[in-house]
């Protein structure tokens, strides 16, 4: 799977030009020599734009793997910046992919429903499967079609490493929350199947905005509740049509739980259509290029679930019940 540099592509006479990156990471264009994370035999490169992100995804992912090798005294000391929103991340996202293999498990969201909407290799044209925003993993487990590669990019390092390192040892840590705003941790024991799919995934930490890949690179992309995690859903969208290869698939969720802090209003896609109209009828009309002209119109709907029930603990007193709008859309061969 060849990387790109994410700064230094340009359009030339309408077509883009970039770069590769090589096995160490450095842009055959630029020279830019990106940073990366080592996790055993994984290294995950880190790809974001700012030298300060950069920096800061590096310290707080290695003091995050410092604090949950420590134990739960380390989780539970204060933390603050990238370390803090990481900390916060993790007690919410990890419990929920991983909650069941815990020891005792605690209560985890059930993903099997990937299993069944993501077509079978079959059915899939040559190439590597994606998952953008994939945050601590457990999406990857589902994705395994026949000996594809695998990739998975999320902006925050920290979640990357989290499933590198609990791939890599046969027991690791896992943060969670005992009571409203504690942080512990329980040991993890991830089976062999899932320790052996994740240990294949070739993870990169970058912007899913302006994602280090090529057009037309994947045979299919999942991403699961990520359109309303971002200031620009539509780029976000547009990206994904343009990274697949003709005849992919795109399987989206999302319960469009949007915040004001994340995605302003007027970068919403509702905006575009009449107030009254149910959002996943406009997101329906909207990924089968039937709101704006010219965008997503190589995508056909194939499968879509207006409500699929998604739960989420947050600690034991508080579990939130969402409803995710999944589809199933497949990019038209030319
Ligand atoms: C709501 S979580 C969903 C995680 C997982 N897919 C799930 O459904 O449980 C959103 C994820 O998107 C990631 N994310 C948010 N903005 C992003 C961006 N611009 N580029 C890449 N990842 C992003 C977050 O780090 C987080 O892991």
């Amino acid at each position: 799977m060849n990387l790109v540099c994410p700064t230094c592509r340009s359009v030339q006479d309408g077509r883009v030009e970039s770069h590769a990156l090589d096995a160490d990471f450095t842009c055959s264009g630029c020279g830019m020599n990106w940073p990366f994370l080592q996790i055993g035999a994984v290294r995950i490169p880190v790809l974001l734009a700012s030298e300060l992100d950069r920096a800061a995804a590096l310290d707080s992912a290695r003091e995050f793997l410092k604090r949950l090798e420590e134990g739960p005294a380390a989780i539970a000391q204060p933390a603050a910046g990238w370390l803090a929103e990481a900390l916060q991340q993790a007690a919410t996202y990890v419990p929920a992919h991983w909650g069941r293999f815990a020891q005792p498990p605690l209560p985890a969201a059930d993903l099997s429903w990937i299993d069944d909407w993501l077509p079978p290799d079959a059915d899939l044209p040559q190439g590597p499967v994606l998952a953008l925003g994939s945050g601590p993993g457990g999406e990857l487990p589902h994705m395994v079609r026949g000996q594809r590669a695998i990739v998975a990019l999320d902006s925050h390092l920290p979640l990357l490493a989290f499933a590198a390192a609990a791939a890599d040892q046969a027991s690791f840590a896992m943060p969670y929350r005992p009571a409203a705003e504690e942080l512990s941790t329980r040991p993890l024991a991830l089976p062999a199947a899932e320790r052996q799919a994740l240990s294949t995934v070739l993870p990169c930490c970058a912007n899913a905005l302006d994602p280090p890949f090529q057009a037309e690179s994947f045979a299919a992309i999942v991403m699961c509740n990520v359109i309303d995690s971002v200031a620009d859903p539509l780029t976000l969208l547009g990206q994904c049509e343009a990274l697949l290869k003709p005849g992919g698939a795109l399987l989206l969720s999302s319960p469009y739980h949007w915040q004001e802090a994340v995605t302003p209003h007027d970068r919403r896609p509702q905006r575009l259509w009449p107030e009254g109209i149910d959002i996943r009828v406009g997101m329906e009309a909207l990924l089968t290029g039937q709101v704006l002209p010219g965008f997503l119109d190589s995508l056909s709907l194939q499968r879509s679930e207006p409500a699929l029930p998604w739960r989420m603990t947050l600690h034991p007193g508080v579990a939130v019940h969402y409803a995710m709008h999944v589809v199933l859309l497949r990019k038209a061969i030319e």
